[in-house]
């Protein structure tokens, strides 16, 4: 169980970390038996993996990285990773996997098991393709060789049109169930959900609840309607969620339970995926959505107030926690196949509850003992469980001072973008994810 402080240790380690201290971070943590950072073991879990091919779509997400480097550096004995990359920002597949390998968060792979790395193959994809729009030699490779399938993809945005997140979150899905049935030697498919997919019931338990219309019909309707006539389709099945990414997740294990047929399969339904606890390294974090954002935009003194009641919960989960987790069940389902799917929850739940007001304690008190070199203001503020106070301290204490700025800019002849960077402070951190 991870402490409660530690979820605001990107306060620290996002502001002040640089590229030589992270070998210095670990090797402490390394002196430290309470901190142990994993490295190759001899374990069951570990044995299972051993000669193994893996098949990884999602790869250079926020979870798929943390996912692919625990299995290099703790499953030494796999011999294949493929990961499924889309060609993006003008760089082929090849291209992105080698950026990814130079990413600070795989030094410890590269210092220690530098060859691990050419183990992992890129495979040209896309999952709103049929066939994930592998070519006919990648899709023969892959049936013929992979063993283990974790299913990261998608799209984790809340304002995602309805026909974009149906395309990836639930055809993307359909397209891999399709891709996986072909495999000749499949022994457990992992499929990472949230535990939000279900967040319009009061009591969610490891169970996939009905919906009034199949999977499939969205599918067929999504071909054919238009942005405007699926989203009259779908905006009643919200049925009190927040957006349609939680409709698709949910909509999608529907999918996986219908379709998965005699494969070992799981859901996993992490809660709020935030920095790492341990591993790859304390701390890190690389997006700036809900927990994560506020406290990286507090710190710096950019965000001084957010409307939360103290008392609500924020199910935190660190993504290495969720990592182990994948490749634990990817084990338990290769080892026991049990008869029907499986369903785990990833999150904090009852037993470490995590509140807005302790968030907000430890991320205030953090800021104050290790201050970011460049600071926005002097770190301060609270959170208002007023809705009139928040939009007060709103006007007060962001637009009013960026209008000021900006005025003092267009004296100076300079552009004016105050105003500008507190909205998007405010649009991006009110704009969580899960
Ligand atoms: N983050 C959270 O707090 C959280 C909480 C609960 C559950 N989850 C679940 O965890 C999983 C991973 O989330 P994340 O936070 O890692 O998301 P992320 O950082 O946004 O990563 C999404 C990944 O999906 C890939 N992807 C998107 N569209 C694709 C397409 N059409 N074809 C192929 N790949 C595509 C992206 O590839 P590109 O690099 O090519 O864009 C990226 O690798 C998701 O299933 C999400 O629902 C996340």
């Amino acid at each position: 169980m991870y402490r409660k402080d530690e979820v605001a240790w990107p306060a620290f380690i996002v502001l002040q970390i640089k590229d030589d201290m992270v070998r210095q971070i670990l090797l402490q943590k390394e002196s430290d038996p309470s901190g142990a950072v994993g490295s190759p073991v001899d374990s069951p879990i570990g044995d299972f993996y051993r000669d193994r091919c893996i098949f990884i779509t999602g790869a250079t997400g926020f979870l798929g990285k943390v996912l692919l480097e625990k299995l290099l550096r703790s499953c030494s004995g796999i011999k294949t990773i493929y990961v499924l990359l889309r060609g993006k920002d003008d760089l082929e597949p090849r291209q992105r996997l080698d950026e990814l390998f130079s990413m600070t968060m795989f030094s410890k792979v590269r210092w220690e098991n530098p060859s691990a790395i050419s183990r992992v193959i890129p495979v040209a994809g896309d999952v709103t393709l049929p066939d994930l729009g592998l070519s006919a030699t990648d899709l023969y490779v892959l049936s013929q060789n992979v063993s283990v399938i974790f299913h990261c993809a998608a799209t984790v945005r809340f304002d995602e049109p309805y026909k974009k997140a149906v395309d990836i979150n639930l055809k993307g899905t359909k397209h891999l169930l399709n891709v996986a049935k072909k495999m000749t030697c499949l022994s457990a498919m992992v499929h990472v959900s949230t535990a939000y997919s279900f967040c319009n019931k009061s009591d969610i338990s490891e169970e996939i609840y009905p919906e009034p219309v199949d999977p499939d019909k969205i599918l067929e309707a999504s071909e054919w309607m238009d942005e405007k006539l699926l989203g009259c389709l779908m905006e009643p099945l919200l049925a009190g969620r927040p957006s349609n990414y939680h409709l698709t997740k949910a909509f999608a294990e529907i999918l996986v339970q219908k379709e998965c047929g005699g494969i070992p399969t799981a859901i996993v339904r992490p809660s709020i995926v935030t920095a790492a606890a341990r591993e790859p390294i304390p701390g890190w974090v690389d997006n700036m959505y809900g927990p994560s954002g506020f406290i990286f935009a507090a710190c710096k003194g950019a965000l001084r107030t957010m409307h939360v009641y103290p008392e609500i919960a924020v199910d935190c989960i660190p993504v290495d926690y969720v990592s182990n987790m994948l490749i634990t069940v990817g084990w338990h389902l290769g080892t026991r196949r049990p008869n029907a799917m499986e369903i785990y929850h990833s999150s904090s739940g009852g037993l470490n509850t995590l509140t807005w007001g302790q968030l907000e304690r430890a991320t205030y008190s953090l800021a104050l003992r290790h201050p970011p070199s460049a600071l926005f203001r002097y770190p301060g503020g609270s959170f208002k469980s007023s809705r009139l106070l928040n939009e007060l301290s709103l006007k007060l204490e962001h637009h009013f001072p960026a209008q000021i700025l900006d005025l003092g800019a267009r004296l100076m002849g300079q552009e004016p973008q105050y105003v500008l960077f507190a909205t998007l402070v405010l649009c991006h951190v009110f704009l969580p994810i899960n």
